[in-house]
């Protein structure tokens, strides 16, 4: 399909009177992986929700050139957009595979469907097969992001919003995470990445932006950016050798 999958133009986001998101401009090109860098406070996750429609927003947003203003929630999760918040927002009285299970649901798929996404996201994380009775509440960190990526897979994404999957977990986890991430752009899921380890999510990505008080601060191809003199000083620790 010729063009972008998601188009973001000059899009505000508001709570009350504060602007959150002020004419912030994006694309990500279908089967890419565009990451969103930034400290605390500068937008990403309210870029996503309203991207997810989670949050009203005002501007150009379409997905494969529709408007998405259009869409509610649910119609957006039946276009293939998907969202894995920050808090993951698993049900953790429940177990691994009823986790996943609820993660098919909303796309109404068929059992034959259902089936063969759970093989597949078994055999993408062979940890969640071998805890597939155990209850969510009881994973490690880095199991309930691979529970929630994997809950994500259940819908069969076509773009996948990330929200700091990086997010308390160590540092051979992240790289777990972001391998599994990159395999997944290999498989045409593209992927738009929301970060504050800047580090790891520029080498992850096809193209990056930097999100500062709402509004995008740079851009560019990722290698060209975490060279790049004021992200490396203030994204990458200000090292300048290494
Ligand atoms: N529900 C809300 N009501 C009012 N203001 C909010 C609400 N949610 C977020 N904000 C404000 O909007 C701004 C952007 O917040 P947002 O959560 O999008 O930032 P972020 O870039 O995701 O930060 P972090 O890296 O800490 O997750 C902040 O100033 C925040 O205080
Ligand atoms: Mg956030």
């Amino acid at each position: 399909m010729a063009g972008p999958m998601l188009e973001i133009a000059d899009l505000h986001v508001a709570y009350g009177r504060v602007e959150a998101v002020r004419g912030v401009s994006l694309t990500l090109d279908p089967g890419r992986i565009v990451s969103v860098i930034g400290p605390n406070g500068a937008g990403k996750t309210t870029l996503l929700s309203a991207a997810m429609g989670l949050l009203p927003s005002r501007g150009t947003l379409r997905f494969e050139g529709d408007d998405l203003h259009g869409l509610d929630v649910e119609r957006r999760v039946e276009r293939g957009l998907c969202l894995v918040p920050e808090t993951r927002e698993l049900f953790g009285e429940l177990s691994v595979l009823d986790n996943l299970q609820l993660g098919a649901y909303a796309r109404h798929l068929s059992a034959a469907a259902r089936r063969a996404r759970l093989a597949e996201v078994y055999d993408r994380f062979p940890r969640l097969a071998e805890r597939r009775a155990q209850r969510a509440d009881t994973l490690s960190g880095g199991e309930r992001q691979m529970l929630a990526l994997g809950r994500a897979l259940m819908s069969a994404p076509r773009l996948l919003m990330l929200d700091e999957p990086s997010l308390g977990l160590a540092p051979l986890i992240v790289q777990e995470i972001l391998a599994i991430v990159r395999a997944l752009r290999e498989d045409g899921v593209s992927i738009l990445l929301i970060e504050q380890n800047a580090r790891a999510a520029l080498e992850s990505s096809d193209f990056g932006y930097v999100l500062e008080t709402g509004e995008v601060a740079l851009s560019g191809d990722s290698k060209a950016l975490a060279e790049d003199e004021r992200v490396r000083a203030t994204y990458l620790g200000g090292t300048h050798d290494e």
